[in-house]
């Protein structure tokens, strides 16, 4: 095998996203793409919670040494106690990011079962199916796209799951949807936990913008009933978007077995997976996120931080929804999603087009960041949106 076999292969959609916007020369680009948070100058400041964080690690740290495998379980702890919100038998290690959490969760649930499936429903994040794949699971989609609605059917994965076989895995994630910002509603969710309960699953829990949708507490309540209710889950979480530290890669991976033992069992393989990968996860981000939570005046700093962020989000969202009608696509629809992303119901050209003729950058899906929105460049937006439109319906 020689790399002369290696074919050409498609760049992946947000990375290539995120280098077009950058190297797109023209002034007042409007970046609705990658999902980062923007204030409303446009810039993704770092938190001054984290940089006083920072600041306290180069005073005190006292070694760079290794940590091991599992990474720093002071900040596991604090992250189970104040994002969780108690351990509920779940242990946890930290991640590479929350995509690294997911690659972990992929690789154990094929080490657990090589021959189980994992459901997921699309719409969802492009990485996901990628991920999962890439870990060695079986796919099984389910299509939760309700064009009639215009919003997502998340019971048609509930569905799915009422014959799937013991030992299947679900994906689903926990609030903030990516790319619709459409969520359960909670009669589905105990729903979720009772098909999981009743045919044996193993509920993947994507955990990743916790405070940036409906509310810190509100964002994590919905998934009580799996929580508390299934015996076997794992919940992978990321930090990256609610303190900032996208490039930090900070994750967690929580997980519960269906006893200590098992619990334990699976902590072990986790390590194990986790050191043929990358041996033991960087710290960095880990320790800010750690002191922060440790620290009450601290933790009280950036939750107000995070809470300014995510009242923008929610504020652009109740803005742009009182617009209602701009051509075909129906702003009014976008008031049912929370959090930092809803998904246009637009044309490839026209998505092109937006990005061509009015350097507005959306995903190829359609979905947009509202965080790229803001006072200086709405009207812009939406007389883009139009023009687009009109051109397609010319
Ligand atoms: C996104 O969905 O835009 C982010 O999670 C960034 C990524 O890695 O795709």
């Amino acid at each position: 095998m020689s790399f002369e076999n290696l074919g050409a292969i498609p760049a992946d959609p947000m990375l290539s996203l995120i280098q077009r916007v950058a190297s797109d020369p023209r002034d007042g680009k409007i970046d609705l793409g990658v999902g980062v948070y923007q204030d409303a100058e446009g810039r993704t400041p770092v938190f001054d919670s984290v940089k006083q964080a920072e600041s306290h690690l180069v005073r005190t740290q006292s070694t760079k040494a290794y940590l091991g495998a599992g990474g720093d379980a002071g900040y596991v702890e604090q992250l189970t106690a104040h994002a969780l919100g108690g351990n509920l038998g779940l242990r946890g290690i930290q991640t590479i990011g929350g995509t690294g959490a997911l690659r972990l969760a992929g690789e154990l649930l094929v080490r657990g079962a090589p021959e189980r499936r994992i459901w997921i429903g699309l719409p969802t994040w492009t990485n996901h199916e990628p991920l999962m794949r890439a870990a060695g699971l079986r796919i099984a989609h389910c299509d939760l796209d309700d064009p009639a609605r215009g919003g997502l059917r998340h019971e048609v994965l509930l569905d799915a799951l009422r014959d799937a076989p013991a030992g299947d895995a679900f994906l689903v994630q926990a609030s903030g949807h990516n790319p619709t910002g459409i969520d359960p509603d909670p009669a589905l969710w105990q729903a979720f936990a009772d098909v999981a309960v009743a045919r044996r699953l193993v509920p993947l829990v994507d955990l990743a913008y916790q405070g940036l949708g409906a509310g810190w507490r509100e964002d994590v309540a919905p998934i009580a009933p799996l929580l508390e209710r299934v015996p076997r889950l794992l919940v992978a979480y990321s930090c990256d978007k609610n303190f900032g530290l996208y490039r930090e890669r900070v994750g967690a991976l929580f997980h519960r077995g269906a006893n200590p033992e098992e619990t334990a069992r699976v902590h072990d393989h986790l390590l194990a997976i986790a050191r043929v990968g990358y041996s033991m996860p960087p710290d960095h981000g880990a320790a800010i996120v750690r002191t922060i939570l440790a620290d009450p005046r601290l933790r009280a700093q950036w939750r107000a931080e995070l809470d300014a962020a995510r009242d923008r989000l929610a504020s652009m969202r109740a803005t742009l929804a009182c617009r209602g009608r701009v051509g075909e696509v129906d702003l009014a629809a976008l008031a049912a999603g929370h959090g930092m992303f809803a998904q246009l119901p637009l044309s490839a050209p026209a998505i092109q087009r937006l990005q061509a003729e009015h350097a507005v950058y959306l995903a190829p899906s359609g979905r947009m960041n509202l965080a790229g929105l803001n006072a200086g460049n709405l009207e812009r937006f939406l007389a883009a949106l139009e023009a687009v439109q009109r051109r397609s319906a010319a």
